[in-house]
């Protein structure tokens, strides 16, 4: 697919067709081409949780969704996606990184750090996922594991302390889902956003 394709088709699909396994070759493409993303001193302080079977992605969802209640539609419907990436930052791995000779953040202070460079680092590589499903013809979505669940996530998939889920990438192949009402907000024109010179 031609690139400006992949961005202009891009969006968060929430739905899926559960009878329909996200072929081994692409998963290991989505894979691959979050690796390539770009990251501070090439610290590469990610990892990528790999979810499939029916097992796993049951474990996901009991530890991901608050006990209390039904879970929101859209969270039912993302339940049926055949394949769960979840990107890790790993802080520890830039701390370290930086205190390399070349480099000489010794202290290990966080205060250097003008924002968190392993959450922007492993987001990037959540976003080549994300063009890759959409280059694959398939559907995915972004969405966040919240704060209370983290300590859950962890352990029942004995992630270590140190490494922090940035959300969940669901990918498969597209079913009917309703639209997120945020899109009703619209694209923000660019002179709303950009500053040419100045600001
Ligand atoms: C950091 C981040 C967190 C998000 N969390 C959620 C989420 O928890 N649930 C959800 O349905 N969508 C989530 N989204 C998707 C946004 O709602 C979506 O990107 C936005 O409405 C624009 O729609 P589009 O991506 O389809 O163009 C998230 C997106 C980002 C970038």
């Amino acid at each position: 697919m031609e690139f400006q394709e992949v961005v202009r088709r891009r969006r968060m699909v929430r739905n899926y067709d559960p009878s329909r396994p996200v072929p081994a070759e692409i998963r290991e493409r989505l894979l691959a081409n979050a690796l390539r993303a770009p990251s501070a001193g090439f610290s590469q302080g990610w990892a990528f949780l790999v979810l499939e079977s029916a097992e796993e992605r049951a474990r996901y969802w009991s530890a991901t969704v608050t006990e209390s209640g039904e879970p929101d539609p859209w969270l039912r419907d993302m339940q049926n996606a055949p394949l769960l990436i979840v990107p890790l930052s790993h802080k520890q791995a830039y701390l370290d990184r930086y205190a390399a000779a070349d480099k000489g953040w010794t202290d290990k202070d966080e205060a250097r750090w003008p924002v968190p460079y392993w959450d922007i680092d492993t987001g990037f590589g959540a976003l080549l996922m994300l063009l890759t499903a959409v280059d694959e013809d398939l559907g995915a979505c972004f969405f966040g594991v919240p704060p209370d669940r983290m300590a859950p996530f962890r352990a029942a998939f004995g992630v270590p302390e140190e490494f922090t889920p940035i959300g969940t990438v669901s990918v498969g192949y597209r079913a009917p889902d309703r639209r997120s009402p945020s899109l009703r907000r619209g694209h923000r024109p660019v002179e709303d956003v950009v500053h040419y010179g100045s600001w």
